[in-house]
């Protein structure tokens, strides 16, 4: 459907002064643009001071039932019985979410913005993760690229697509810290660590933003989820609840959250569980003192769905009623999906329970965000450019990049890899090694198609017809339980396989072994294995492709395993017994070229792990930045151990090998001795002391020897990945001062710096340990 200009009246009716000018000019505009072929999302851009008019002169003509509209996010078209226009037409619907579809949009919109009294525009929403139609790697491997360039370029390719079909807020970026791999939503993170993920959350929301929030037309609005502690529910256990001291909340889960705010993130997502018997959406501490008092976020707060009734569930609240009066006056905006604010604020405010003024400092920025988002100028999505957008081969091409940068080598015995081009053949084998699902991975948005080019898919593009490419999946990988995603899977449904097909599939793989001279295994986790309401308890390889993986090494050939997947996996037994390990996560639409391009040279690769893997998942929590104990490992007979296995990771933080080797030397900070509030330099020289060029990550961990509180054994506060030629070398120069150095001590309850001796590492991962010292003095 073209843009139409708006149609309804102009009449005394206007919601705010100047409006009737206001929209001609925008249409002016709107032709100025299309005759200049310029963007049709031009807007204009507004002043704070600007914006603010109008939100008060469009407040002050509202209903309070119109005002409550706003607060509330229905569900367009996924429940059944919702119609969004008759809600739209009645102002009852600030925003919709789980609708994908632009003409439906469009059509929407034009009620909201010609047929409902006020004519407000709606807030379409929906979960743009990691790409709309490009897919790039999910967030777990983009936070393994340790490069917040790339999240930032993909999450604004990811926004360009996700805007030009109509969608103009993401619920992303999820920048919940992860320290335990059985929490299925590991993945939609940047892994366990405060200081990478702050770098990556603030990335993701300038991709999806821009440099600020409604000055580039072809953007979106993100939203920082979920706030917060998450990622740290008992057990691993989806939506269990959690207990985070204040301590640990501020010096580790809340970071990432107050770089997205000072990154400019127009919106937040509480989050499901309770914190500390309190839950979040129902959290006065963490959506009123710390995010609006603190850190001063001026957007607003969605909860998530349907979280506000689940007060309720959650035995917490009364009743219905009761949920919308602790959420709202605790702080939470917007009700996603419960219907529990449009039922019961009316008569909580008609009671005198809840004021005007404080439904009024719930609405304003929501308004706030739709007139920045020139939502009021340009309601409309342009359908004939949808296309067009959606299908540049520069996206492709950059999810290719960036699943390159994302990939983590994590053994190379004998240095099988790079595979020769000019072998005779090869067998590709395994459930994941054709999958295009489950290479895009998980959390596709609603109705996408996975159009992923698999492993076996890139390594036939590679190869060409020179090389004979024997294949075979193996035996199905099996869910126990039904996904949430099954729901909104698309194409038909694949039948499972009986015992007596399995058993033939697992003898086809091995015979394919048999046939070639190299193998590579794909195996892993299927997509939605991991995700909300995906969590494990054992992190080995499911169903029989341990077995199968036994088997075929067992054959003698050389055998690379890719692994496909989206947390940590225990792996030990391939860790010891196969020669080459290529950590490809779930690597997005160009995964099975990327691959290829890494496992036959053409790309050395260079990622490192954001998460720890541990041997079992019963190690579990398990990084890297813990505090010493009592008796630590080593000690004689009383230490941290288990009588049943070790308690070191199988692969620590940080870790990641190359096809070249990099030495580090030269360690020095800049003075010996600072004050307290000073910054200083840290360098340190890296060579690349092997024959390809190649990318290493420098990175920087602190520890502080003494002070108020334990501090962890080591803590990232610096990286940086760099390029070297063979036999170049760098020196990089990072820097530390409070921000770094500080921390926010239980003893005293407060943010400190403290005089004190610091142990400083730097290296290619978290053992790293060439070292310097630091003396802080008053
Ligand atoms: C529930 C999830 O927890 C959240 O991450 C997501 O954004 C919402 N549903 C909306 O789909």
């Amino acid at each position: 459907m073209p843009i139409k200009p708006c149609r309804r009246s102009r009449s005394s009716n206007s919601p705010h002064s100047g409006r009737v000018f206001h929209l001609a000019l925008a249409g002016l505009l709107f032709v100025f643009a299309l005759a200049s072929g310029a963007s049709v999302w031009a807007q204009a851009s507004l002043s704070d001071e600007q914006i603010s008019q109008k939100v008060e002169a469009l407040l002050s003509r509202m209903t309070l039932e119109e005002k409550i509209g706003q607060l509330t996010q229905i569900a367009g078209g996924l429940l059944p019985g919702a119609n969004p226009e008759e809600v739209v037409r009645k102002g009852g619907a600030g925003s919709i979410l789980w609708l994908n579809d632009t003409k439906r949009f469009n059509e929407i919109q034009h009620v909201a913005v010609e047929e409902s009294r006020l004519h407000i525009p709606v807030l379409f929403g929906l979960d743009v993760i990691h790409g709309y139609r490009t897919i790039f790697p999910v967030p777990l491997a983009m936070a393994a690229s340790w490069d917040p360039k790339v999240e930032e370029k993909a999450q604004t390719i990811a926004a360009r697509e996700a805007r030009a079909a109509g969608i103009h807020w993401t619920f992303g970026p999820m920048v919940d810290i992860a320290r335990d791999a059985r929490w299925g939503r590991i993945v939609e993170g940047a892994g366990e660590d405060p200081y990478l993920g702050s770098a990556m959350a603030a990335a993701q929301v300038r991709g999806f933003q821009g440099p600020s929030l409604g000055t580039a037309p072809d953007r979106v609005v993100a939203c920082a989820k979920h706030f917060a502690g998450y990622g740290a529910a008992e057990g691993g256990r989806d939506y269990d609840s959690v207990y985070i001291p204040e301590s640990r909340m501020r010096n580790v889960y809340l970071p990432p959250f107050q770089a997205a705010v000072k990154a400019g993130v127009g919106t937040f997502m509480s989050a499901y569980m309770d914190l500390n018997n309190v839950p979040a959406a129902g959290n006065r501490w963490l959506l009123r003192q710390i995010l609006r008092d603190e850190w001063g976020f001026q957007g607003f707060v969605v909860s998530d769905a349907m979280a506000v009734g689940n007060l309720v569930i959650q035995g917490f609240a009364a009743d219905p009623r009761d949920a919308a009066y602790r959420a709202l006056t605790a702080g939470l905006d917007m009700d996603m999906a419960s219907g529990t604010y449009p039922k019961n604020l009316p008569d909580l405010v008609r009671d005198g329970k809840i004021t005007m003024a404080q439904i009024d400092d719930a609405v304003r920025p929501i308004l706030a965000v739709k007139f920045k988002m020139g939502l009021f100028e340009n309601p409309y999505t342009d359908e004939s450019r949808v296309e067009q957008v959606l299908s540049n081969p520069e996206h492709r091409a950059y999810a290719r990049e960036a699943a390159q940068r994302s990939m983590v080598l994590l053994r190379n015995e004998g240095g099988l890899l790079p595979l020769s081009k000019s072998i005779s053949s090869v067998a590709v084998i395994g459930p994941l090694s054709d999958s295009k699902a489950d290479t895009e991975g998980s959390w596709l948005v609603f109705g996408h198609q996975p159009a992923a080019v698999t492993v076996l898919e890139g390594i036939r593009n590679k190869l060409g017809q020179s090389v004979r490419i024997e294949h075979a999946n193996g035996p199905d990988i099996k869910r126990d339980i039904p996904s949430f995603f099954d729901a909104f899977a698309t194409g038909p449904k694949k039948p499972e396989q009986t015992p007596e097909q399995a058993q033939t599939a697992y003898d086809e793989a091995v015979a394919a072994a048999r046939k070639a001279d190299v193998v590579v295994m794909v195996l892993g986790e299927l997509a939605n294995m991991s995700g909300e309401a995906a969590s494990r308890a054992h992190l080995g390889l499911p169903g029989r492709q341990e077995e199968l993986l036994e088997e075929v090494v067992g054959l003698g050939k050389p055998v690379a395993l890719v692994l496909i997947n989206g947390r940590p996996l225990s792996i030990s037994w391939a860790a010891e017994h196969v020669p080459a390990i290529l950590e490809a996560w779930e690597p997005g639409s160009e995964g099975g070229n990327a691959v290829a391009d890494v496992l036959f040279g053409d790309v050395n690769p260079g990622g490192k792990l954001p998460a720890t893997f541990p041997r079992s998942g019963a190690q579990e929590p398990l990084y890297y930045a813990h505090n010493l104990t009592h008796q630590p490992a080593g000690s004689q007979m009383y230490q941290s151990r288990y009588w049943d296995g070790p308690t070191e990771p199988l692969y620590p933080f940080g870790y990641g090998l190359s096809y070249t080797t990099f030495e580090f030397s030269n360690l020095q900070t800049e003075r010996a001795e600072i004050r307290v509030g000073d910054r200083v330099g840290i360098s340190v020289d890296v060579k690349n002391i092997g024959k390809v060029a190649g990318d290493e990550v420098v990175q920087i961990y602190i520890h502080q020897k003494a002070g108020s509180d334990s501090r962890p054994v080591r803590q990232l506060k610096g990286f940086h990945r760099i390029h070297l030629a063979p036999g170049e070398q760098q020196a990089v120069t990072l820097t530390l001062g409070p921000d770094e150095l500080g921390y926010w001590s239980t003893s005293q309850g407060k943010w400190i710096q403290e005089a004190a001796t610091f142990d400083i590492w730097a290296g290619g991962d978290s053992t790293a340990d060439l070292h310097a010292s630091l003396k802080v003095v008053p």
